[in-house]
């Protein structure tokens, strides 16, 4: 079975951006700026910004890391936002999900400048992913795509089914898949008899959020498995997915391992989004 390595994939990206940020601040005078804005003290989030700002770092984009406190209204976020949009020095702008309760996702998606949005969220940027003419696109299913290429696994003509019908994840990756002429069914929580569908794919991403939700028997022998769970298992305890991935060893054609699969790709396509956005606003692309 092939190892998925997207802690591979990753550098190799990383590396291929490095130069591209030089030549950006060459021609610019300036590093490439994210904004990661964090409301409240989600302790995932935290972890997840702090490394969303050390991988920048790393490849030489500035970030900046805009704390809220948890009892921020709409109209500071709002606000927030509005700067953010107006601020020349920014190139884009990342408001870390979930938010508090009483704030609006959707709100903050209306908000976001399309051309400041590198999680692809807002619905002018969606819209552009919807109609095939892409801005950006959604950071961990386009870094799933990326290691599909990075491993020149086939997709075009695939039978490639989607577990999870999330904004962030199952919604767009089904799309993205449907661009790359796979055909493609979208499962989610009501589905009855799931393994009906996921035992007849060549593609299976699971993005389903429940922890050793799949094994063996669910898969056709030689699928190739995406696995975008991440599910602690208590302290000094290794994390593990959504797939059972010691029964698929062996069983299925490729796989991502968690840690060390789609995690470490949905940042590298952040950065990649975030210098897009970079060049594209400074008529570089
Ligand atoms: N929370 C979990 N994943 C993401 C992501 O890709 N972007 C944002 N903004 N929040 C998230």
């Amino acid at each position: 079975m092939l190892l998925l390595d997207g802690k591979l994939v990753s550098q190799v990206r990383r590396e291929a951006l490095k130069p591209k940020v030089a030549e950006f601040m060459k021609r610019t005078g300036r590093k490439p700026h994210l904004v990661v804005v964090l409301v409240g003290e989600d302790p995932a989030s935290q972890v997840y910004v702090r490394n969303k700002i050390k991988s920048c770092e790393a490849v030489g984009i500035l970030s900046t890391h805009k704390k809220l406190p948890t009892t921020a209204t709409q109209a500071e976020l709002d606000q927030v936002i509005e700067e953010l949009n107006q601020d020349p020095t920014v190139d884009g702008i990342l408001v870390q999900l979930p938010l508090p309760g009483h704030l609006s996702e959707i709100r903050v998606n209306e908000l976001i400048s399309a051309d400041k949005d590198v999680d692809g969220f807002t619905f002018q940027v969606l819209g552009h992913l919807w109609a095939g003419s892409p801005i950006v696109a959604p950071c961990t299913p386009k870094g799933i795509m990326s290691i599909l290429e990075h491993y020149q696994i086939p997709v075009a003509g695939k039978r490639a089914v989607v577990i999870g019908r999330s904004n962030i994840v199952g919604k767009p990756m089904a799309h993205l898949l449907t661009m790359a002429d796979a055909t493609v069914t979208l499962c989610h929580s009501k589905t009855k008899n799931l393994r009906d569908f996921t035992s007849q794919a060549d593609i299976v991403v699971v993005a389903a959020g429940r922890r050793h939700l799949l094994g063996r028997e669910d898969f056709k022998a030689g699928a190739v498995i995406i696995d975008v769970g991440i599910h602690g298992t208590g302290q000094d305890q290794p994390l593990v997915g959504d797939v059972r991935f010691h029964e698929i060893e062996g069983w299925a054609s490729a796989a991502t391992p968690v840690p060390g699969g789609v995690g470490p790709m949905t940042i590298t396509t952040l950065l990649e989004n975030t210098l897009y956005l970079a060049e594209r606003k400074n008529g570089l692309v």
